[in-house]
């Protein structure tokens, strides 16, 4: 009937989304931007369960310490040292072109192996234990793999593998798109062992235009594909080089090309 649990729905569905949008008296300018919270609806005999926890996160640490919005998001710039001129704040950018992202990882949980992880789009994502919701540990996709920035929704085949898919910008030779797979049996007893480093980099596809990568949210898969749309809504390598001293946000430096249509070219470019 309607308004019940059928008694055969078992198990427990764990889902992630932005949860609190403002620190002490400081406050996010963009949906993207709100702190990490663990959602989970246990199913059991009938009767659902809730159960939610912020993600404790370098970025939640930060924030919560200082009472204040201290790391910056999507849609919100911030400046957590106000002493250091903007001379000494360029050259620190200069000397890591990409930016040190946020690891507010709100968007998707995705599986490696047998450990949960919330993700967004950038290198970092925090495990967690699926049951208690509680944050494991953080993980960096560039100790294992050579990549800035990778998507929230990769794909599992019946075997258990996870493949997902990045974007190499810069310092990690010509820049990329990334496809990598993460085995079903890549996990360890021991936590410290992230099932991560079991990561194998399938293949790589340069960028049709070296300083504009295509921004991408996810991509398709067939039993015997990977389906890529190298689209005309890219990121600007420069601008997001330049966003911290230009004082503008990160989701500034998307930009839809309108000059860009031409899917031959891709053809050609990966031909060669
Ligand atoms: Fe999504």
């Amino acid at each position: 009937p309607p308004g019940s649990v059928p008694p055969w729905l078992q198990g427990t569905l764990v889902r992630n989304g932005p949860g609190l949008f403002s620190v002490g008296n400081s406050e996010y300018n963009h949906w993207f931007d709100g702190l990490s919270l663990i959602h989970s609806f246990t199913f059991h005999n009938g009767e659902v369960t809730y159960r939610s926890k912020y993600l404790k996160s370098e970025t939640y640490k930060s924030n919560t310490k200082a009472d204040r919005i201290v790391v910056s998001e999507f849609g919100t710039m911030v400046y957590p040292d106000p002493c250091k001129n903007i001379f000494a704040r360029t050259m620190t950018h200069f000397r890591n072109i990409v930016p040190n992202f946020t690891d507010n990882n709100l968007i998707n949980i995705i599986r490696y192996g047998q450990d949960y992880y919330a993700s967004s789009e950038v290198n970092y994502i925090n495990q967690i234990d699926p049951l208690t919701l509680e944050t494991v540990g953080r993980a960096n996709y560039r100790n294992h793999i050579a990549l800035n920035l990778a998507t929230a929704h990769p794909h599992y085949d019946k075997d258990g593998n996870t493949f997902n898919m990045g974007t190499a910008i810069i310092g990690l030779g010509r820049p990329k798109y990334i496809i990598f797979k993460v085995p079903a049996n890549a996990s360890d007893k021991d936590p410290k062992k992230p099932a991560l480093r079991k990561v194998q980099q399938i293949c790589s596809v340069p960028f049709r235009s070296a300083l504009y990568p295509s921004y991408f949210h996810s991509f398709g898969m067939t039993e015997n594909y990977i389906v890529f749309v190298e689209q005309s809504f890219k990121l600007d390598i420069v601008k997001l080089a330049t966003a911290y001293f230009r004082g503008v946000n990160w989701g500034s430096c998307l930009k839809f090309d309108e000059k860009d249509s031409s899917a031959v070219d891709l053809r050609e470019e990966v031909l060669e």
